[in-house]
């Protein structure tokens, strides 16, 4: 059934798209290929380019940044003359990725591997270049309708935690697969996923306790739930120790093999086995391609180019040694004492003994540069250029041109500026997402609940924080025991409340403002595969933490406020509590408010510290006599609502003078009484117990509502989805 079921799977994708199918297999391109696996979709991509405008040190600190939306705003770059060096980090990277075969990606560190499959992801923006798929030219609309077909596996796996294996991978396919599809159904295809990826061993356990390797499956498995056709991984295998690497690289083959999948992956360091074994391979160097075809290809090409690889040498190191070797010695502007160096260490390491003194790095640059030098230096070429040459990219973006109009139908769109340009209006901040949905908003939202539920109830609900609420309760139950309602409690009854309040209030805009900072890159990340909308997340999460927001208070309140015998109505008891849970819930608003607005932990923990201890501050219980100036900061704190709601609830009857003196209407008399509007007065407490939760529902409602603006309005930076 392993076989059955994706092979099956995937037609259900298919059935919309085999137009395309056949138009490309009549079209003779890649009949072969096609007619063994009509599942995965024939990926092309020629001349794409990217560039990104890096601002001189030297430049104003607010205009030079990073990656500039359009070109528009890159010419008014240099008509203000701003200094700014374009930086071009993809040059002209023409391929192409058939269904049922692997593509590696390789190149040293900084070669654009990662670049280039953002672009062909869809998350990333690009200057020039089309994309197609299936005969199709990929637009942003395009991508928009496919980005549920193309799945990518980032560099970092990021999850929540606490979930366990299984988890993720089911809320994942809740999340993502269609919602026609029953929930048995969507369960097997989780059991059908950790089979593949042999995660049996680890399914029940929680995420942060699994090894390296199995995470690295867990984030593979949660791409390949959603039975996509084109499979983009980011460096997949590193950090496994070889044989896992190997073994991952066999499922990614027969991925490709058996269930037709276009595969694209990068790869550092590939041994021998693995390296043979892809069906392609694309060489990058600073951002151009410098080989593109079969592996064995790549040393043919090599050897005629007089840098043929020494028996028994690891062809991929040797890919890397000229590469690596040739990107640093353009930096180093052609230094040649550079080359000498580097041959010096070469043989004075001794790790090179098969190096012949012909085939030293430094000598093969030199004889490379001789060759290309003089064609090169005629075009005005720099020497990156001059090295790269050799590789002629041209016929490479020109053959897949001539497939490509091949199997172009008359009804597509006609290549254009705009293929780009579509693009980058979203560079910012992904492409919109809307509409690309599987699942409704409703069933995400209830996933969402469940599995923020699942997630943070061992994180909020712990014994120990029971303990600490039923703790605190009892402690402040005995400190303020028993006060009789005489004229002498007076302060203590308002201290007990303000003293609350500041606490639970404090403590849930500290948990609430770190919500967002930790779950940001998750949240980036799900939302550019289009697994939610954003306001499916917000809801769920207010939702899903709103019972344990109140839970802790409710039991300190119960305990301390009887043992303190603050009232003996149960009526002003309820009133009182629910004063001090809305206010909690404010305060969340407005940690989840700051923590959305900043994202930053440790700036944000600033904002935040200053924020809470002025609000509570101005709250109206420590000065009385604020400068008019700063007064008004006091209607934005939730503290002296909530305050001055209690507080009059609290006092609902003549308090007896008791001859302490406290209350200058008793006069140091121990008879009579303080009516409830000296009492109140004298505690400066101001509006009525309904104006107050009036405007403490405001708090909650708006802070909560510039919290999830704040949110939408951050955009994801381009290396963050
Ligand atoms: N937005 C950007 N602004 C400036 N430079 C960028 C930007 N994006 C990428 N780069 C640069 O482009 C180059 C290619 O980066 P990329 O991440 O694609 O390399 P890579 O091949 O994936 O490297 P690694 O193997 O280390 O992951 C790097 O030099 C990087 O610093
Ligand atoms: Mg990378």
């Amino acid at each position: 059934t392993n076989d059955a079921t994706p092979v099956s799977l995937a037609s259900h994708f298919l059935d919309i798209e085999t137009g395309h199918e056949e138009h490309a297999a009549a079209a003779g391109a890649r009949a072969d290929a096609l007619d063994e696996a009509k599942r995965g979709k024939l990926l092309r991509w020629s001349r794409i380019t990217k560039d990104v405008e890096v601002k001189k040190a030297t430049s104003g600190l607010l205009r030079g940044s990073i990656a500039s939306p359009s070109p528009e705003s890159r010419s008014s770059f240099v008509k203000r003359g701003v200094p700014s060096v374009k930086k071009t980090i993809l040059n002209e990277v023409s391929g192409c990725a058939e269904p049922g075969s692997v593509m590696a990606l390789m190149g040293p560190s900084g070669s654009g591997k990662t670049s280039i499959l953002d672009v062909l992801s869809g998350r990333s923006s690009y200057d020039g270049g089309t994309i197609t798929l299936d005969g199709e030219i990929v637009t942003d609309r395009v991508m928009k309708k496919m980005k549920k077909k193309i799945a990518y596996v980032k560099q970092s796996d990021l999850f929540f935690g606490n979930l366990t294996v299984r988890d993720q991978l089911m809320y994942t396919a809740f999340l993502r697969l269609p919602s026609s599809w029953t929930k048995p159904r969507k369960l097997a295809e989780v059991d059908r996923i950790i089979k593949q990826l042999c995660l049996d061993k680890c399914a029940d356990t929680p995420i942060f306790m699994v090894s390296g390797g199995e995470k690295k499956r867990v984030n593979i498995g949660s791409e390949l739930l959603t039975d996509p056709s084109i499979v983009l991984l980011d460096e997949p295998t590193s950090g496994l120790d070889s044989t896992s690497a190997v073994a991952l690289m066999r499922i990614l083959e027969c991925l490709a093999k058996r269930a037709g999948k276009t595969i694209i992956t990068s790869i550092h360091q590939p041994s021998s086995a693995v390296f043979f074994g892809f069906d392609k391979l694309m060489l990058l160097a600073d951002g151009n391609v410098v080989y593109f075809g079969t592996p064995a290809g790549s040393l043919k090409h090599a050897r005629s180019l007089g840098m043929a690889c020494p028996d028994g040498y690891n062809a991929a190191d040797h890919w890397m040694d000229l590469l690596v070797v040739d990107s640093a010695a353009e930096e180093e502007d052609d230094d040649d004492m550079m080359d000498d160096t580097f041959r010096d260490d070469g043989d004075g390491g001794g790790g090179r003994d098969s190096w012949n003194d012909n085939e030293a790095p430094g000598a093969i640059r030199r004889m490379k540069k001789r060759a290309l030098g003089a064609a090169a230096q005629d075009l005005g070429v720099s020497n990156k250029q001059k090295l790269i040459s050799a590789w002629d990219g041209e016929a490479v973006a020109l053959k897949i041109d001539d497939e490509f109009a091949l199997t172009r139908r008359a009804s597509s769109v006609m290549v254009s500026d705009d293929g780009g340009e579509g693009l980058m209006s979203g560079a910012g901040g992904g492409i919109s997402l809307e509409k690309s949905f599987n699942s409704t908003w409703w069933t995400q939202f209830i996933v969402l609940v469940h599995r923020s539920m699942k997630n943070s109830r061992s994180a909020i609900f712990t014994k120990l924080n029971l303990i600490k609420s039923g703790a605190m309760g009892v402690m402040c139950g005995l400190i303020w025991f028993q006060m009789p309602y005489t004229e002498a409690t007076v302060f203590d009854r308002s201290s007990y409340y303000f003293f609350t309040m500041t606490f639970w209030v404090f403590d849930a805009m500290y948990t609430a403002f770190l919500a967002f900072p930790l779950e940001r890159s998750i949240i980036f990340k799900e939302r550019s595969s289009g697994a939610y909308h954003l306001s499916a997340y917000f809801m769920a999460k207010t939702v899903s933490e709103a019972p344990t927001r109140i839970a802790l208070p409710l039991i300190y309140m119960c305990t301390s406020f009887w043992l303190g015998a603050v009232n003996n109505s149960f009526g002003i008891f309820l009133g009182s509590t629910l004063c001090s849970l809305l206010s909690v819930l404010a305060g969340e608003s407005i940690g989840l408010f700051m923590g959305a607005a900043v994202l930053d932990m440790e700036k944000g923990m600033v904002v935040m510290t200053v924020t809470a201890l002025t609000l509570m501050v101005v709250g109206g219980f420590y000065v009385r006599t604020i400068p008019n100036w700063v007064q008004w900061l006091g209607y934005l704190s939730p503290f002296k609502y909530s305050y001055n709601s209690s507080v009059q609830l609290v006092f609902d009857r003549p308090v007896p003078c008791d001859g302490s003196g406290l209350l200058s209407v008793c006069e140091g008399a121990d008879t009579g009484t303080a009516s409830v509007a000296d009492v109140l007065s004298f505690l400066g407490v101001e509006g009525s117990p309904g104006f107050n939760v009036g405007l403490l529902l405001v708090i909650f409602i708006f802070m909560r509502m510039f919290a999830f603006l704040a949110l939408k309005g951050k955009k994801a930076g381009e290396r963050e989805m």
